[in-house]
């Protein structure tokens, strides 16, 4: 089925959507992006992706293609007309372009791209994959130093994630200086003896919008955490370990570098979580 797209203030068939070759986003990666999640075709948390979105955008110095209540209205529009249950939306928002290609940034009236775009995705809550658990490798962290700033620069992510399909894995953790720092496409966490121990937020990862919901969540459930580094050797050590994102809420992992976490199956504490969350996220969506 031929979706519709949102491209710089009209609805159109993604087939009729085009932005121009000298586009900043296109030329240079200068942009950010959202992936929200869509729950019984309501949002997840949008709140925290525009909250999140407008930092990028301000860290940047990047301007504001519309309104916070203008970005939800182009959301839920979406949603509907394309039908969504379960699914993601994209949203990308460039520095735009000024019709040719030049390192220094063009001036400052020149208008944002912005692009949205929703993936259906049925079965999204209930994944398989969730069930099973997933396998990951440790590759080193050659990213650049602003990962807190959610840009499109997903060249390496792309490179780690055939990685570890090459390797038989699902998916790869990047290490740094000897501590793990983020997943390709997640936030980390490891679970000993009860407590959840995650990488403390700076400019090296991306303040997952999950993340923090999770760790609230936590909390709340009286569960023990540590924002602390951790190796790689202390996660393969680890009684559990689980990653976060929009596009997979609390993914438990069963292997890292081939050693096996536990008796090989998603951890309770990475179970009870991916419940409380799917739970607590559906009566807050909106
Ligand atoms: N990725 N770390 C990185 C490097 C990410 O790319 C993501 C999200 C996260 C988790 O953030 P959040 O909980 O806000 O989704 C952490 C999205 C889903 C993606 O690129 O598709």
């Amino acid at each position: 089925m031929t979706r519709t797209v949102y491209v710089n203030g009209e609805y159109l068939p993604e087939t009729e959507a085009t932005i121009s070759i000298f586009d900043r986003g296109f030329l240079m990666a200068d942009a950010v992006y959202e992936v929200t999640s869509v729950l019984g075709g309501k949002l997840i948390d949008f709140e925290g992706h525009a909250v999140r979105l407008k930092r990028s955008l301000d860290e940047l110095d990047m301007a504001e293609p519309c309104t916070k209540d203008e970005l939800l209205d182009i959301h839920r529009k979406l949603v509907e007309v394309n039908d969504i249950d379960e699914g993601l939306i994209y949203l990308q928002v460039t520095r735009g372009s000024d019709g040719d290609r030049d390192f220094v940034f063009p001036s400052a009236d020149t208008k944002p791209t912005i692009v949205l775009f929703t993936q259906n995705k049925p079965g999204l809550a209930d994944s398989p994959a969730a069930q099973k658990g997933a396998k990951v490798i440790s590759i080193e962290d050659i990213r650049w130093g602003r990962r807190d700033i959610k840009t499109v620069q997903l060249l390496y992510p792309s490179m780690g994630k055939m990685m570890a399909k090459a390797a038989g894995a699902d998916d790869a953790w990047m290490i740094e200086d000897g501590y793990v720092t983020e997943g390709t496409s997640n936030n980390a966490y490891i679970v000993k003896y009860g407590k959840i121990i995650t990488r403390p937020l700076s400019n090296d990862i991306l303040h997952g919008i999950t993340r923090k919901a999770v760790l609230r969540l936590a909390e709340e459930a009286q569960m023990e955490i540590e924002e602390r580094l951790f190796t790689i050797d202390e996660a393969k050590d680890a009684d559990e370990a689980f990653t976060t994102s929009a596009s997979a809420f609390v993914m438990p992992v069963v292997e890292i570098d081939g050693a096996q976490l536990g008796n090989g199956t998603p951890g309770t504490i990475a179970k009870r979580l991916r419940e409380i969350y799917l739970d607590e996220s559906l009566k807050a969506a909106i």
